[in-house]
């Protein structure tokens, strides 16, 4: 699946150029940090990768050839969970993998251990905090082992608390071999959390580079600009 090699991806509802010819080259490892102003066209990045918006032109090679039918999977700001416990919530995530009942069980509560939300899980998955539920999401993400996960802003709502308690399981996540590329427009958490950073404004890629690097000595003026606070941005610290 990896290297993923994304070459002059198009979306343009309306004649709107959200994505405008991304071109852009995910290895195998580690965590991949996409930044840019608001508009600039992340989440839709994600949503294609994902499979849930079809692009108007461009490539993504998925070093096989064709996209995955398993293996990605993307975990939103504010994600859902269904009218149910926390733990057929998070077994959830297996159902489309053909794993027995008891199984999904078993699985189930030990994710459940690892994400500290082992004694919730006959609780409503609805009474969660915000905290709580993206801590869920992430483990019924996590339950089916995905190769990549993408992740929009997955602390922007949270406390600082339960952003570290975030933060830990992404790394966790991260350990356990899976692929991660999220949008974040927390600057710390960037520095904490990036190999690499993607920027992007008005649809295009800006800069590709480490994350040091980037904060360091941005190479163009788009990203110079954000980092020093003159082109929008959400603060999110
Ligand atoms: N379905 C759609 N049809 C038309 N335009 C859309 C659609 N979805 C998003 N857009 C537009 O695409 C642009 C990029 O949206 P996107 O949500 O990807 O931005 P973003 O970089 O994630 O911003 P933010 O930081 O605010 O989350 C925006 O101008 C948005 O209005
Ligand atoms: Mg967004």
């Amino acid at each position: 699946m990896f290297p993923i090699r994304i070459r002059d991806l198009r979306y343009s509802p309306n004649g709107h150029a959200v994505l405008d010819g991304i071109d852009l080259e995910l290895g195998g490892e580690g965590i991949t940090l996409i930044m840019g102003p608001n508009g600039a066209g992340k989440s839709m990045l994600l949503r294609v990768l994902c499979g849930l918006v079809e692009p108007c032109g461009g490539n993504i090679d998925w070093g096989s050839g064709a996209r995955p039918a398993r293996g990605v999977m993307m975990v939103f700001q504010h994600p859902m969970m269904l009218r149910a416990s926390v733990l057929a919530n998070v077994a959830l995530g297996l159902k489309p993998l053909r794993v027995t009942a008891s199984k999904r069980r078993q699985q189930a509560l030990a994710i459940l251990d690892r994400i500290g939300l082992a004694h919730r899980a006959d609780d409503s998955a609805r009474q969660l905090s915000g905290g709580e539920q993206q801590r869920l999401a992430l483990a019924r993400a996590w339950l089916t082992r995905p190769r990549l996960l993408l992740l929009d802003e997955p602390t922007a709502s949270l406390d600082p608390s339960a952003s570290a308690e975030v933060e830990r399981i992404i790394r966790e996540i991260r350990t356990d071999g899976t692929r991660i590329l999220m949008v974040t427009h927390n600057l710390g958490q960037a520095t904490r959390m990036g190999d690499d950073i993607v920027f992007l404004s008005a649809g295009k890629v800006r800069e590709h580079t480490l994350t040091q690097r980037f904060f360091a000595r941005p190479q163009s003026v788009e990203a110079r600009l954000f980092i020093q606070g003159e082109l929008p941005w959400r603060m999110g610290f």
